[in-house]
C-alpha cells in the first residue's frame, strides 16, 4: 500500500521562483524513504506543502488514499512533520510545548508517551527549562518530539540532525529505526548521505525542482552505482596505444602505483573478469587488486554535479547545557 502519493506537484512562489516542477512520487507504507537533493533543490518546499504551510501551485497529494487538502484534518492527525526551521514560543517548557501540541492534534496529552519522547530524545533533564534556554540541537530534538506526540503513521523529517552531534545523531536514528520497525512510514531529508544509505530502503533525488530518480535503495546501488577494479603494480603502467584500445571499454585511469578500471554490468554480475584479463594481458599480473563500489554520495555527485553540502555539525548541542 502507498502511504503517500504525490502526483504532478509544482510550486511557483509569488516572486516567480519555480521551486518544484511536476514531481510525482509514491512513498510505500512502512518504508524509510530518503528525499535527497542539493541546497535549493526544493526539498523543504515539498515538505512544507505536505505540512500544509506552503500551498502547491499544481498537483495533488494523498495520504493512505485521502486527499491532503480535501481531508485536511483526517490527514493532519496522521502526519508528523519536523520542519527545517525552528520556532518556539520561548516562554514554554518542552513538556508544556508537547502537551500543548497534543491539544492541537485533538488528543489529550499522553504524559507517559511525552516522558518517553523526552527521554529518548535526551531532553528529559531539560524538560523544565524555557525553550529559549535550549541549545540549537536541543530545540531541533524538541521539534522531533513535537512531530511524534500524536503517534503519527507518517513522519516527515526535514534535516532533523543539522547541528546535532554524531553520537546523538546515531541515537536519534536508532529511535527512528524502531518507530519504522513498528510500522511508521518515515520520509527524511538529510545531507548525511552515508547515513541515508544505511538507514533508508528507498531514495529519491531531486535537483532544481525536478525529480532525477526514485527507486528502492538496493536497486539504486545495484543499477546506478558503478564498481571499479583497481590493480596495484607498484608503479604507473605504461599505456601503449594497443593497451589503450584493449582497455577503452573500462575507462582506464592511471595512478602513481597502478590503474583503475570501471566495470560494466552484465547478467548476474559485472565485467570484472574481462577487465582483469585485459589488464593482465596488457601489463602482466598485478601485485594486488581490489574492488570499490560507488557509495550513495558518489552517485549523488554524478547525478546532480554537486556535493551534498553539509551544514556544520559542530554540535551547538552543549551550548547551554
Ligand atoms: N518563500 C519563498 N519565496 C520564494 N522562493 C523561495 C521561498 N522558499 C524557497 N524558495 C526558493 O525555492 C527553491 C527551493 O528551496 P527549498 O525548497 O528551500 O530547497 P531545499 O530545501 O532543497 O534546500 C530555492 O530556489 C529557494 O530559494
Ligand atoms: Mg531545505
Amino acid at each position: 500500500m502507498t502511504a503517500l502519493a504525490i502526483n504532478g506537484l509544482s510550486k511557483v512562489y509569488d516572486n516567480g521562483n519555480q521551486a518544484l516542477s511536476d514531481i510525482s512520487l509514491q512513498i510505500p507504507q512502512g518504508s524509510f524513504y530518503a528525499l535527497l537533493g542539493p541546497n535549493g533543490a526544493g526539498k523543504s518546499t515539498l515538505i512544507n506543502i505536505l505540512a500544509d504551510t506552503v500551498l502547491a501551485s499544481r498537483g495533488a497529494v494523498s495520504l493512505f488514499g485521502h486527499d491532503l487538502l480535501a481531508e485536511r484534518s483526517w490527514c493532519k492527525r496522521r502526519i508528523g512533520v519536523v520542519p527545517q526551521e525552528v520556532a518556539f514560543d520561548p516562554f514554554f517548557t518542552p513538556r508544556e510545548v508537547l502537551a500543548f501540541t497534543s491539544g492541537l492534534f485533538g488528543c489529550k496529552p499522553d504524559f507517559d508517551w511525552i516522558d518517553e519522547l523526552l527521554t529518548r530524545l535526551e531532553l528529559i533533564d531539560h524538560s523544565g527549562k524555557n525553550t529559549r534556554q535550549l541549545s540549537g540541537g536541543m530545540r531541533r530534538r524538541l521539534l522531533v518530539a513535537q512531530a511524534l506526540v500524536h503517534k503519527p503513521k507518517l513522519v516527515i523529517l526535514d534535516e532533523p540532525t543539522a547541528g546535532v552531534d554524531v553520537e546523538l545523531r546515531k541515537r536519534l536514528w536508532d529511535f527512528m529505526r524502531e518507530l519504522n520497525a513498528a510500522g511508521t512510514t518515515i520520509l527524511l531529508t538529510t545531507h548525511y548521505l552515508d547515513e541515508a544509505e544505511e538507514l533508508c530502503d528507498h531514495v529519491a533525488i531531486i535537483d532544481r525542482g525536478k525529480l532525477l530518480t526514485a527507486r528502492p535503495m538496493g536497486e539504486m546501488m545495484r543499477e546506478i552505482a558503478s564498481s571499479y577494479l583497481w590493480l596495484h603494480y607498484g608503479k604507473a603502467p605504461v599505456l601503449t596505444d594497443a593497451a589503450s584500445e584493449q582497455l577503452a571499454a573500462f575507462e582506464p585511469r592511471l595512478s602513481e602505483h597502478g590503474i583503475c578500471l570501471k566495470l560494466g554490468k552484465q547478467e548476474g554480475g559485472s565485467t570484472f573478469h574481462q577487465a582483469y584479463q585485459a589488464a593482465v594481458t596488457c601489463f602482466g599480473a598485478p601485485l594486488d587488486a581490489g574492488m570499490r563500489r560507488e557509495k550513495l554520495e558518489d552517485v549523488f555527485l554524478r547525478l546532480t554535479g554537486k556535493q551534498a553540502s553539509r551544514k556544520t555539525d559542530a554540535g551547538d548541542d552543549h551550548a547551554s547545557d
